[in-house]
């Protein structure tokens, strides 16, 4: 069931150097127990207050999203953290001192305070302290644990920009703050620290290797070439991260025939690449080269797929993601994009 129709106002605010009167307002809104869309530096949140449980509830409406997905609470330090935690133990207290603020969240055992709304009524919570300006000015101002997923419906696109936001959420949230593009652009990693030892649940843009380096050996239940499947995190349902036109991997040798089969069938093609043009040249076929660092991909991924979308791209053929860790977030994201869609060849 679709939410009252609600005016959404769009403020602008400079990355860096945040408008305090536009902050103040979407402060006053979430004490208020609204929903504000802000820039992190992965993705845009949809936040609320993550004290006040009816507050989380309308994350869900304005989402579509299930219950069982539970929410990563954003907070601004320390004194905030333990605000919804029950303790911090010494492996989060080593992350949080090399990682935060950063794209980095940790699941630890939830504070009785805190709803159960957030957790999918589990022990458990995410948290992180995000690094952009405006999300830290807001946390700060507003005072507050910010409940926050990403601001997109439910199993769509994150969104990287506050168009986006828009092109989703228009009419059934009050406010965006609208700070550009986001720097990271893919979501936070994220890593159980109550199980032992660590189990990844989402690779990010901070790879498991920085994060052994620091705490030792995690459990990954990822090799580099499969998707994070079957994982014990309840919000991980296969299919998200999604654009409306059909996403296909394919392994380099199938490409040229791949794309010959789609462009007979007269769809509309985008093709993105790291090394192999297919071996032939066709005008309706749209070519795009990805960026040959993990970074500087993860930065125009997420954009780069709004962006075919908008253009109403039937097909979006993509290479072979290249082996290495390295790659684990990109890899995940793009097999999550193409999963069970009806593939045309
Ligand atoms: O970068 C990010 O993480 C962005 C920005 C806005 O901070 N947020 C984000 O939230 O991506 P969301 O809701 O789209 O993804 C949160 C992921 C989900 O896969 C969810 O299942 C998992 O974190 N998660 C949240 N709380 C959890 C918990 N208590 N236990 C296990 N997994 C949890
Ligand atoms: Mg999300």
């Amino acid at each position: 069931m679709s939410p009252p129709s609600i005016n959404t106002r769009v403020l602008r605010l400079d990355p860096d150097i945040p408008d305090a009167r536009c902050i103040a307002e979407a402060a006053k809104l979430l004490q208020q127990g609204q929903l504000v869309a802000f820039p992190t530096e992965t993705v845009y949140g949809l936040g609320a207050n993550a004290l006040d449980a009816e507050a989380v509830s309308r994350i869900f409406v304005a989402k579509g999203r299930p219950a069982i997905n539970p929410i990563i609470v954003h907070v601004f330090d320390r004194k905030g953290l333990r605000k919804v935690v029950a303790e911090i133990p010494p492996l989060a207290e080593r992350l949080i001192a090399h990682f935060w603020p950063g794209p980095l969240s940790l699941v630890l055992n939830k504070h009785k305070k805190l709803p159960g709304e957030v957790t999918a009524q589990g022990p458990t919570v995410a948290v992180r302290s995000p690094a952009s300006r405006i999300a830290r000015d807001l946390i700060a101002q507003a005072g507050l644990p910010i409940a926050a997923p990403s601001a997109n419906l439910s199993s769509h696109l994150s969104p990287t920009r506050a168009q986006h936001v828009l092109k989703d959420l228009a009419g059934r949230i009050p406010l965006i703050l609208d700070g550009g593009k986001t720097r990271g652009g893919v979501e936070s990693t994220v890593i159980n620290l109550t199980v032992t030892p660590p189990l990844l649940l989402r690779p990010g843009l901070i790879s498991p290797q920085e994060i052994e380096n620091l705490i030792g050996p995690i459990d990954q239940h990822l090799s580099s070439d499969q998707p994070a499947q079957a994982l014990p995190s309840p919000g991980m349902l296969l299919r998200h991260y999604a654009p409306h036109a059909v996403l296909q991997l394919v392994s380099t040798p199938s490409i040229t025939s791949t794309l010959r089969e789609l462009l007979k069938k007269s769809l509309r093609v985008a093709y993105l690449y790291w090394t192999d043009l297919p071996a032939f040249s066709n005008p309706k076929l749209h070519l795009q080269k990805m960026p040959d660092n993990p970074s500087a991909c993860a930065a125009c991924l997420f954009d780069t797929l709004h962006h075919l979308d908008d253009a109403a791209f039937d097909y979006i053929v993509v290479q072979e993601v290249p082996k290495g860790d390295e790659w684990l977030a990109i890899r995940d994201r793009l097999i999550r994009a193409s999963s069970s869609k009806e593939k045309a060849v």
